[in-house]
């Protein structure tokens, strides 16, 4: 069995990206399934162990498609987009390739956080109130009213993300989301603790949901504290039984409403009042031995190469 893992991509998750790559890879060795590097570099051209497959994003993809038409599946691991919207898997399903990891439609309204809520919403999960701004609206200037969370509509890992406490702040974050997608959020700041959830649909169709984990950090999970080693999980959550089931309840039920597959990571706020609000769901999350889906599955017993394994549909030597 051959399956190729496409890694890196042109976003700012790129590093993320290739380390989730690696330890995906590691483990499809240890399970006996031969991983089939490719890896989308900064300026979108494509490699295979460190060799160029084309001088051109379009070259080295003609190169990537022969590499993929002798696998028995993709799975993407290019965490932002282009990639975790979508993209891989529309290229994987008009090459006629199996695709581990949500199809094009649940990947690519996952990745946009305005879709994401108004699907939530839609199904009477909380969400943050607050707009998405487009362009022309953004140029014109959006008036300061009370402290607010800015985001870029579609970055991951947490970049472009501020909180603006003064207009001055709002101005400066409102300039820095739009560095990384021309549609900005600009919601109100949930208080709450910040939980997330693991979904896993098996390669034999089974729906895992282990028990939550809890991040803690000072302020806001931004990209910073997310990857300088300060962030810390508790895993599980130290919640109640009841609040633990309403989430991995409520994940379930938008991950199965959007039509998601293999694995995901959706990640809620849970307020004093005890409330569940969504922030968003990724549809490619981190998957390094340390990211949070993997310790999820690791506190309940699975280790990661028995998860890899359950995904991909391999058995565990
Ligand atoms: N976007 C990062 C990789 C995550 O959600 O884990
Ligand atoms: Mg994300």
């Amino acid at each position: 069995r051959r399956i190729a893992v496409v890694s890196g991509g042109t976003s700012a998750e790129h590093d993320v990206s290739v380390a989730s790559a690696a330890a995906v890879e590691a483990a499809l060795a240890r399970i006996g399934v031969e991983a089939v590097r490719l890896r989308i570099e900064r300026d979108g051209c494509w490699s295979s162990r460190g060799r160029p497959l084309g001088p051109s994003p379009a070259t080295g993809l003609a190169a990537a498609l022969e590499l993929l038409a002798d696998c028995d599946a993709v799975y993407p691991m290019i965490h932002g987009a282009p990639g975790e919207d979508g993209a891989l898997a529309a290229l994987a399903t008009l090459a006629g390739i199996r695709v581990i990891g949500s199809p094009l439609t649940a990947s690519a309204v996952t990745m946009d956080k305005e879709l994401t809520k108004l699907v939530a919403a839609a199904n009477g999960v909380d969400v943050a109130p607050g707009r998405c701004h487009g362009a022309a609206e953004l140029d014109a200037g959006i008036p300061f009213v009370r402290p607010v969370i800015v985001k870029p509509a579609t970055a991951g890992s947490s970049h472009g993300v501020r909180l603006a406490r003064t207009a001055a702040e709002f101005a400066a974050a409102i300039s820095e989301a739009r560095l990384f997608d021309e549609r900005v959020l600009v919601e109100q700041p949930v208080v709450g603790r910040e939980i997330d959830v693991a979904v896993v649909r098996t390669a034999a169709g089974e729906l895992l949901v282990p028990p939550p984990l809890e991040i803690h950090g000072e302020g806001v999970f931004d990209s910073a504290t997310k990857y300088d080693g300060t962030a810390r999980f508790t895993v599980p959550a130290a919640i109640d039984d009841a609040t633990a089931r309403r989430l991995q309840d409520t994940a379930r039920a938008l991950f199965e409403t959007l039509g998601c597959d293999a694995i995901a990571r959706l990640d809620f706020f849970v307020t004093p009042d005890g409330r569940l609000v969504l922030n968003e769901i990724n549809t490619i999350p981190g998957m390094t031995a340390h990211s949070q889906v993997p310790r999820m599955f690791a506190a309940a017993g699975v280790s990661y190469e028995e998860l890899i394994a359950a995904v991909v549909g391999a058995p565990v030597p």
